[in-house]
Order: structure tokens, then C-alpha cells, then sequence
């Protein structure tokens, strides 16, 4: 070995032995003694905030600084790239599983959780396996053994895994890769229903980017869940990857509106990969607007009890994907290239230590919550009969958690005038009313009015029923939604 070498393994050694040296609850004392981390900020609202771990990052010029600053900030990982298929499996059957041992080791040692990336993923593949079409069983055969190999290495130890990574194109439709193309659209379920089998403790994922708002691509995700979970095939939660810029920022309330929907498949969630990149140059009102963005997200995401981890895809700008990837973009993350705070990280620090917040919460309506429901149009709105006393349910509503009115959108062409009212009660049809909206002809299917109500008395949880009253008619109901 070359003197050079020697020292570079020697550096990284000893860069990596103080901290690995401790126990977890040395190092847990040692983060606390200092001042709190993210993740401590995070921790009694039950969220693990984390970042990727770079490529060998014992070797870097400053790991020991990276280290330091990984192992205060948070309390969940995702190694970068040296999970994925081409690093851990590079020749058929060679398993190469040092690199990434080495961070999984590392975060344990530090008592930080690992989150796994990726089994199942069209880019990130090793030659062998794209060179020669193999056939479907060959392909099968392989995505067996890796997932039975990878999940089994790591049994017990990483706890949530990326199943199926980017199974979904923009166009809502599944994306043709060498796993669907060889195997079929099943690659996905067979995927899973092995991953459970390999390690029954691990949270299964499917992960994607793109998703976080309702669009084509998040509402196929979706349908493709709900799909899947009837069919009792183990998924217990969706990552979303969260690659945004300044430039487009995030349309918020169908931020909310979209983690809702899979949270109400009795999934949780899991932010997996959030950036938010600058377009240069990078000037003191885009790094504000960075930091409100930030804030925003984070506290959208600390009101919705289902989101289990919030991961950054990096924490300094100088360890970043987003330079080589999107030239002309830069700097999405928390810290700047010198290490230095950006107002991004104070405002997540600030969101983690803020009172709850509240936002209205729109309910999309499900056909099965109508009595008698008999219809779903085609962008989703529930087309119906109603009758006196038909109701729409919904479960479990914190009445506590500050929501004042109720809005309803709907629209319907036969009520007759005066004659219409919805009712709002408690616990059943004929419960405590709260609320009463009086219902007036809109003209036409096609003719939307939003309608409010101030709710008066209850509190705590409850099943909250809107009952209609009046005369048979039709109507278009779209959405209900409680507001402060
Ligand atoms: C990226 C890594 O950050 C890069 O270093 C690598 O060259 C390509 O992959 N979605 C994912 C991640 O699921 O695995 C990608 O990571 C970023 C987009």
C-alpha cells in the first residue's frame, strides 16, 4: 500500500473511531449537552427528522465536521446511493455490502435510525443486469434473491425500506423499466409480498417524486395503493421525495388535501428526499423564500399525525446532488457551502418548536360516505339522490383542535327553493346539531356555491354527520371542509 493510501486510511480511521467508540447513550448525552439538534426540537411531535449520509463520508476533506453535524442534527438516515442495486450487487450474485455496513454502523452507533434505499428502482443498475434481456422468470428470480439478500443482511437493523422506488411517470401511467417490462405491472406486488416475507418487522414503502400535490401522478399513486392494499399485499407507507424549487414552490392546500388521502388508507407517511433548489444566482429574497418555504412544509407536515420522519436529501449545500444534476440550480438545503446556518434552518427550527397549527382541512368525498350514494363523476365529486335525512359521515373529527365553521361545496339543479338544509350533528344522524346550512338552489349541476356554517358547541372527537333535510332533489356535492 502506498504511504498516501495508508494515510488516507489512517485519517479516515481515526476521523471515524472517536465517535463510533461510544456508546448510543454517550453520544445521546454528548448531542444533548450540546445545543438541541433538529431532531431533538422534533421530538415531542413525534416526528424523526433526518438527511442522506454521502457517498464514503468518513473520507471527506471535513468528516469529521460532517459527522459531528450528521449526529446532532438527526435521528434518521438514508445512505445516498450505497444501498442501491448497482453498489450492493455489482456482478450476478456478488454481494458487495462494506460501504453501506459502514454507515448503517455509524448511525447505530449514534443511536440515529436507518432508513433503507432502494431494492426495486429502474436507474441505479449494474450492467449484468441490463445487458442481456433475461427472461421474466430470470427477472423475477433475481429481484427475489436481492430483496431476500439486502433485507436479510440488514434484518432488524433497517427498519423502514424503499421497496418499489419511482414506480410512476408524470403521465399517471406506470413507468416502463426493465422490472415492468420483463416481469409486468405485478413486479410490484411480488416485490412487496417478498419484502414482507424477508423481514416481516421492516415498514414496506413505495417512494416517488413529484407526488406530494394532487396531480396525475400522485392520484395514480394513489389508486395503485388503494388497489394494492385490497388486495391485502403488505405496503404499510408512501415516501414522498419532495425535489422542489423556489421557483415553483408548493401549491400548499392540496399539499394537505393529498397527504390526507393516503393517510386515510391507514398509511403513514414519509417525507424522504426534500431539497428545495435555488435557480441562480442565489439572491438574499430567494434564500427567504427558501426559508419560508421550508417553514411552511414543516409545519403543514408537523399538523398531519401520519407523517412518521421528515428527510432532507443532503443538510450542507456542499454536499449536494442538486449542482451536477440541475445545472443553473443550487443550494437546497438547510446549510450553506461553508457550513454556515441559512435562514432555512432556522426556520425549521422554529417550525419544530411552534405551537400546533391548525390548517383547514378539505375532505374530498368519498362515495361510500353517502347512505345512498350512486355515483362518482369523473373528477371525483359524488353524484347523488338525496333524500330527507340521507347523511354524509365523517369519523373521527377533532372538534377540539380549533375548526369554527364548515364550508360545503355543491351544486344541483332540482332542489325546490327554501325547502333545503344540511344539518351538522354529533355522533349520529338524529344527534346534538351543531350547525345547520340552509341549501338554495345554485342552477344547474355545473353551478358551484360554497356555503359556511359556524359550529356552536361540541368539542373533543366525534363522528360528525351532515344530515340533509327537505324535499327528494339531486346534487353535486364536491367537498366538505372544516376551517377555524
Ligand atoms: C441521486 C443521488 O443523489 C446522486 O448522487 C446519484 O448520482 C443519482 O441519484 N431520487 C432518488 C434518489 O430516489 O436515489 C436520487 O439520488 C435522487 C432522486
Amino acid at each position: 500500500m502506498s504511504i498516501q493510501k495508508r494515510a488516507v486510511l489512517f485519517m479516515s480511521l481515526y476521523l471515524s473511531m472517536a465517535p463510533w467508540c461510544m456508546t448510543p447513550v454517550q453520544s445521546q448525552e454528548m448531542k444533548q449537552a450540546g445545543k438541541p439538534g433538529l431532531f431533538s426540537l422534533g421530538a415531542n411531535r413525534q416526528v424523526s427528522i433526518g438527511s442522506i449520509t454521502a457517498d464514503n463520508f468518513w473520507l471527506l476533506d471535513d468528516a469529521s465536521r460532517y459527522q459531528e453535524m450528521y449526529t446532532r442534527e438527526f435521528n434518521i438516515v438514508t445512505p445516498e446511493n450505497q444501498l442501491k442495486f448497482r453498489h450492493i450487487q455489482p456482478q450476478r450474485d456478488v454481494f458487495t455490502f462494506a460501504a453501506a455496513d459502514r454507515h448503517v454502523r455509524f448511525a447505530e452507533q449514534h443511536d440515529i435510525a436507518v432508513h433503507g434505499h432502494t431494492l426495486i428502482w429502474h436507474r441505479s443498475l449494474p450492467e449484468w443486469l441490463l445487458e442481456s434481456p433475461l427472461p421474466r422468470s430470470d427477472m423475477i428470480a433475481i429481484m427475489n434473491h436481492h430483496i431476500d439478500t439486502v433485507m436479510g443482511h440488514y434484518k432488524g437493523r433497517i427498519k423502514i425500506w424503499d421497496v418499489v422506488n419511482e414506480p410512476i411517470t408524470g403521465k399517471g401511467k406506470l413507468r416502463h423499466t426493465v422490472w415492468h417490462d420483463r416481469i409486468g405491472e405485478e413486479y410490484i406486488e411480488l416485490a412487496l409480498r417478498r419484502a414482507r416475507q424477508a423481514d416481516p418487522s421492516a415498514k414496506l414503502l413505495i417512494n416517488d417524486y413529484n407526488v406530494a400535490t394532487i396531480n396525475r401522478k400522485s392520484t395514480k399513486l394513489y389508486n395503485l395503493t388503494k388497489q394494492l392494499l385490497e388486495r391485502g399485499v403488505p405496503l404499510d407507507g408512501i415516501g414522498f421525495q419532495m425535489h422542489l424549487s423556489v421557483h415553483d414552490g408548493l401549491d400548499f392546500e392540496s399539499f394537505s388535501e393529498n397527504l390526507q388521502r393516503f393517510s386515510d388508507l391507514g398509511l403513514a407517511l414519509f417525507i424522504t428526499e426534500l431539497d428545495v433548489a435555488i435557480h441562480t444566482p442565489v439572491t438574499t429574497a430567494k434564500l427567504q423564500r427558501q426559508a419560508s418555504l421550508y417553514r411552511d412544509i414543516f409545519l403543514r407536515l408537523l399538523s398531519q399525525k401520519t407523517v412518521k420522519s421528515i428527510q432532507m436529501w443532503g443538510f450542507t449545500d456542499k454536499y449536494s446532488w442538486i449542482d451536477s444534476h440541475f445545472p443553473g440550480h443550487c443550494c437546497g438545503l438547510i446549510y450553506d457551502k461553508n457550513w454556515g446556518k441559512k435562514l432555512s434552518y432556522t426556520a425549521i427550527s422554529e417550525a419544530l418548536v411552534s405551537e400546533p397549527q391548525y390548517f383547514p382541512q378539505t375532505v374530498t368525498l368519498p362515495a361510500g360516505s353517502f347512505d345512498d350514494a350512486h355515483g362518482v363523476d369523473t373528477d371525483g365529486a359524488i353524484v347523488f339522490n338525496v333524500d330527507n335525512g340521507d347523511w354524509i359521515q365523517f369519523n373521527n373529527v377533532d372538534l377540539k383542535n380549533g375548526f369554527a365553521k364548515l364550508r360545503i361545496r355543491y351544486g344541483n339543479g332540482q332542489l325546490q327553493p327554501g325547502n333545503w338544509r344540511a344539518e351538522v350533528r354529533l355522533d349520529s344522524p338524529s344527534g346534538v346539531e351543531i350547525a345547520k346550512i340552509p341549501i338554495v338552489p345554485t342552477g344547474g349541476w355545473d353551478v358551484f356555491r360554497d356555503k359556511t356554517a359556524t359550529i356552536t358547541g361540541g368539542s373533543g372527537r366525534h363522528t360528525v354527520y351532515v344530515v340533509f333535510k327537505g324535499d327528494r332533489g339531486a346534487g353535486h356535492f364536491d367537498w366538505v371542509r372544516f376551517e377555524e
